[in-house]
């Protein structure tokens, strides 16, 4: 059991964003995934989330293989993401923006809606508590209401945490999470992801940001132009000298 990515390549004209790259992260486990700008960690969540195509390698969930699905697909075999530059439904409500993802899980059928039924209206009300409780996990109940673009963006990045846990997923990929938040948020979100992980969820964190990646990782990759150059503990890591040469740009 595991969200397992081998030798997985992908270029784009001369540019290699991805070379054979290879990182597995288990259930209940937060894994790491940092690098220089531009090294290609956006790149690989788009390619195993079915985003970008990918030209050479597998990804697998849980031993299935979906290295040729869809968007969809992906999100069906249990890998949610958020994404770096905040994508909420901007003219909706936060509430709305979370109820989408729950809404696929209703067991009424369409006219049980239409005909306004019982098990249709238990389904929504069921739904919207479930929606509520998930935006209290991340401290946005008293934002319910409220129309998502006009939120400050360290609150749309917890509305998109929102929505990307409310799929129920086996395993989530965030994106740079905390950034444009400040410490006490950032703290709180170390907080929160903890309780993902231990409800079973494999996390891996793309984060620049080593005190909050340190906090919450006990293994991290480093990748440096479409390569993981290294992987190990935070300690580890920091000792690489490939590591502090890609960050120090030699
Ligand atoms: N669709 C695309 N078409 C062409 N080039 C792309 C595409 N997507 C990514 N790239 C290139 O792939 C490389 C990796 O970019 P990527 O955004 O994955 O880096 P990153 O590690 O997420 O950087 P950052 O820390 O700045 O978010 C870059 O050279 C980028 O220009
Ligand atoms: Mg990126």
């Amino acid at each position: 059991m595991s969200l397992t990515v081998s030798g997985v390549s992908r270029s784009f004209g001369g540019v290699e964003a991805a070379q054979d790259v290879s990182l597995q992260v288990d259930p209940g486990r937060i894994v790491g995934l940092i690098g220089p700008n531009g090294a290609g960690k956006t790149t690989l969540v788009n390619l195993i989330t079915g985003v970008l195509r990918i030209d050479r390698g597998t990804v697998s969930v849980d031993g299935e293989d979906v290295t040729a699905k869809t968007i969809v697909g992906v999100a069906r075999a249990g890998v949610s993401r958020t994404f770096q530059n905040v994508r909420l439904l901007t003219d909706s409500t936060v509430l709305e923006n979370v109820t989408l993802g729950l809404a696929q899980q209703e067991h009424s059928s369409f006219l049980d809606c239409m005909l306004g039924l019982p098990a249709a209206q238990r389904d929504r009300r069921a739904v919207r508590d479930k929606a509520m409780q998930i935006l209290a996990d991340v401290g946005m109940v008293e934002y319910a209401h409220r129309i998502a673009s006009g939120l400050a963006y360290g609150h749309q990045r917890r509305v998109e945490i929102a929505r990307a846990i409310a799929v129920k997923p086996k395993y989530i990929l965030l994106d740079e999470p905390v950034a444009g938040m400040n410490d006490v948020e950032a703290g709180e979100m170390i907080q929160l992801f903890k309780s993902f992980a231990e409800r079973g969820i494999g996390i891996l964190l793309i984060e620049h940001n080593m005190r909050f990646v340190n906090a919450l990782c006990e293994q991290i990759y480093v990748l440096n132009t479409g390569r993981i150059i290294a992987d190990g503990t935070p300690a580890e890591i920091s000792q690489s000298p490939d590591v502090i040469a890609a960050y120090l740009g030699t």
